[in-house]
Parts: C-alpha cells; structure tokens; sequence
C-alpha cells in the first residue's frame, strides 16, 4: 500500500497502523481522508498520537467515514450537550469498565456501528492497553470444513448479556441476530462475526451444539497471531472497524485513572 498524504507504520503484520502526518485538531484535505479509509481498510485499527481534539474535532473526523452512531445504550454516559460523545472512564470508585471482555462494539444494534473512534486524554502510569484483534485473519484460519458449517449461520447478539450488571434504570437493551461469518462492504473479505461480549446463540441448532461452537469460537479469535496490543499516551486516538476487529480494555490499573471520550461512526446491517 503506497500513501502520499500520511504516513502508516504497521504494528504487526496483521493488524494495526500507527498514522503520523495528520493534524486531527484541523479539517482534514480529500487526500487525507481518502488514505486513512484506505489505511483503515488494510490496517482494521488505525492510530495517532499527539492529537489533543476538541468534540467537535472528534465528530468532525467521524464525519469523514459517515453520520455518526448515537447507541441508545450509551444514554447514561454521554457528554451533556453532545450526545454522540460517550465518556469511556474508570478509577479507583470503579465496579467495571467498558469493554473489558472481547467484543466488537454495540452488536447488539440492528446496524451496528461501523467502527469506533476512541480518544483518551488520561492515562494510568502503566497498564490499560487495548487489544485488537482482527476477523479476516481468524476466519481465514479456519479449516474449509468449519468454514462451510458456519457459513449461512445466524446469532442472536444481546445486550443484557453485554451490560450485565451495569444497567442504569431506564437504559435500552437492543438484542438483533447477525451472520455468524459477515463479508466487510469495503474488502469483500469474510470474517467472523460472534463475540463473547454480545453473542448469545448460534440460531437453529440445539443449544448444546451452539455453546460448544461459540466457546471454540471465542477462544479462536483471540489467538496471538491475530492481534495487536496499544499501549495509550495522553491524547492518542484509536479508530477501530468493528465490522472485522474485536478488541478489549484490559483493566490492570485499578484503582488508577484511564479516562476518554469515544464516538461511534454509522454502520449497516451486516450481511
Ligand atoms: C470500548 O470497548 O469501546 C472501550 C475500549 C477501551 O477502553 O480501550
């Protein structure tokens, strides 16, 4: 992949892009825009630092890949006054954090969002990377015969699963069925589509059967090889495409503070 705007420095081989060239506090050329979807399409997670944005910044450079995805479960942790602004926060009063388990974000949502734009202003001492991992590469790992039976297959994703716990009085709980294995819109590549987040059942098949393939499958995607790991700075920015990539916040830095703002770009229904 060439580019002439900015610049990609790949984190492994197979996932992950470290951006240098952009000044995201700013509106972006048609160039820049144009490679960073081409970079996110070959990359499935891309990164910047040093970009200490404003929201309107941050909604700004979630326009350049579409409208925005307001998920009616982020209701209770949005920025007053900008609603497509969820805080992403834990410190030492913290009983949780977002997205501690693999997932791929809001599943749960009739069109979930196609990708997530996080930027954290505070960061621990140490500790509170990102894990990614990418789709492509752990479909494309499965044996033919897995992929043929998995293939055509649909799963309920459910929310109450996803938010377990954590759910403020009044907060919406979505629950829609997605493919099993879904073909990315941009690559028309295949990749696998359940998470341990959301994914409830494999539709059609006895629930014993539907247990055993997701346990396989939850612990397939998240094989070494797949991955990438980010380690966060104060005011880096990490821009994900959930459509093939499944992440997780690892939280080893209780009681420390990690604190940051994410929106979410619009997506489809995933075929
Ligand atoms: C999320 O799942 O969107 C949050 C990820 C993170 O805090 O690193």
């Amino acid at each position: 992949m060439t580019y002439e705007s900015i610049q990609v420095t790949p984190l492994t081989p197979t996932i992950g892009g470290v951006i240098s060239g952009v000044d995201l506090t700013r509106p972006l050329s048609n160039q820049q825009v144009d490679e960073l979807h081409t970079a996110l399409a070959d990359r499935v997670c891309i990164f910047f630092r040093d970009q200490p944005i404003s929201h309107e910044d941050h909604k700004r450079f979630a326009n350049y890949f579409g409208g925005i995805h307001i998920a009616e479960s982020t209701a209770p942790w949005r920025v007053p006054g900008h609603p497509e602004v969820t805080i992403i926060h834990a410190d030492k009063d913290s009983t949780f954090v977002a997205g501690e388990d693999w997932h791929s974000d809001m599943s749960c949502d009739a069109e979930p969002p196609l990708g997530s734009i996080l930027y954290m202003h505070t960061v621990p001492p140490y500790g509170g990377d990102t894990v990614f991992s990418n789709m492509y590469a752990a479909y494309d790992a499965l044996s033919d015969r897995m992929k043929a039976h998995l293939d055509g297959l649909t799963a309920m994703h459910d929310s109450a699963v996803g938010f377990g716990g954590i759910t403020p009085e009044g907060m919406k709980l979505p629950r829609h069925s997605h493919p099993v294995i879904r073909t990315h819109p941009v690559t028309g590549r295949k990749c696998i589509y359940v998470n341990k987040g959301f994914t409830t059942a494999i539709e059609g098949i006895p629930a014993a059967e539907s247990d055993a393939l997701l346990a396989y499958l939850f612990v397939h995607v998240q094989h070494p090889m797949f991955q990438c790991r980010f380690a966060w700075q104060p005011h880096s920015i990490a821009f994900w495409d959930n459509r093939c990539a499944q992440h997780s916040a690892i939280w080893d830095y209780f009681p420390n503070t990690r604190s940051g703002f994410r929106v979410q770009v619009l997506g489809d229904t995933p075929h």
